[in-house]
């Protein structure tokens, strides 16, 4: 017997529509803004035979103990998947999905703003325009990094996400570091990428991106001896997962002005970043919102629903991380 279908937040109107239209009795958490508490969460589930879940979940072997036995998948909509135990679901017998592809181009679109933003003290500069102090033109006013005369972008995890990055890095005629399994292809090729080590690639480069996901090998890649090696002068900028990064070796690093600035949309302990980093001047902050164009967003919910549709029709979901 098929058991209901929980989402844990309501998603867009039309992926939503869809996955009524399954036939299935579907369960919405009723805060479209806040997450369910833990307690809610493992009552919701129980018998449940699809999960569609955010980042903000934890989907561990407690959860997936207390759906039952008729789970068939954990549709989890964000290309990112460490909040998900994908051994201890497949070992259950239960597939895991993820979003990858539909959130490329807004995700790179951010982390470029981010760049942009960063690298030519924007918001620095909106910051000061709101204390209504007196100003004129002068020559050495928030002066920053000249992106487009040539400025070194290092993109830690060349995947989809850091080629989109790589595509206008190379529209602002940057020169172009980076790691990752695809660093070395044609297609990085055509965007003058360099396949680097990591060191190469923090010791050479202005502004440093990072676009690998989270897994035990990346959690606190970048920390205090990785930003010792960075220039003075380079930001850092962050739209994968927070632990990525030790954030409180960054907020030193920020402090200390080993480094310049950080521009950051993920943290360690998300929703909180670290108390002292809020305080920084040289930082950009931004609350994980990345993918949030509208039509991105839409097509996460309608990609998570089509996985949860094929699954439960007993078919090869269209994007299976395991199972
Ligand atoms: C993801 O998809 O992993 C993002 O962090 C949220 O869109």
């Amino acid at each position: 017997m098929t058991g209901h279908v929980y989402v844990s937040r309501r998603l867009s109107a039309a992926p939503m529509t869809a996955l009524e239209s399954l036939g299935v009795p579907i369960v919405v958490h009723p805060d479209p803004d806040w997450p369910p508490s833990r307690g809610e969460l493992l009552d919701a589930v129980r018998g449940a035979s699809a999960l569609v879940t955010l980042l903000t979940e934890r989907v561990d072997t407690e959860l997936l103990k207390a759906t039952g036995n008729a789970l068939q998948i954990v549709a989890n909509c964000a290309v990112g998947y460490d909040n998900v135990d994908v051994n201890a679901a497949s070992s259950r017998g239960v597939v895991v999905t993820n979003t990858p592809g539909v959130l490329d181009e807004a995700t790179a679109d951010c982390a470029f703003g981010l760049i942009l933003a960063m690298a030519r003290r924007l918001v620095e500069a909106d910051r000061f325009m709101r204390t209504g102090k007196e100003w004129i033109w002068a020559p050495q006013s928030f002066v920053g990094i000249d992106v487009s005369a040539g400025a070194t972008l290092g993109i830690v995890g060349l995947g989809r996400i850091g080629m989109a990055v790589a595509r206008r890095a190379h529209a602002f005629n940057m020169r172009i570091l980076a790691t990752g399994s695809r660093a070395d292809n044609r297609e990085a090729a055509a965007f003058g990428v360099q396949a680097v080590e990591i060191g190469t690639l923090l010791r050479e480069s202005d502004i440093v991106s990072l676009h690998c996901p989270l897994t035990s090998d990346t959690r606190h890649l970048i920390g205090a001896p990785e930003l010792d090696i960075m220039k003075a002068s380079s930001i850092l900028v962050n739209t994968a997962r927070g632990p990525i990064v030790d954030e409180e070796a960054l907020v030193e690093a920020l402090e200390s002005r080993i480094i310049a600035g950080a521009a950051l949309d993920v943290y360690e302990q998300e929703p909180r970043p670290h108390p002292r980093l809020v305080k920084l001047e040289n930082v950009v902050l931004l609350p994980h919102i990345a993918s949030a164009g509208e039509a991105t967003r839409n097509a996460m919910c309608q990609l998570a629903v089509d996985n949860v549709r094929a699954v439960l029709n007993g078919e090869r979901p269209p994007t299976p991380v395991a199972g």
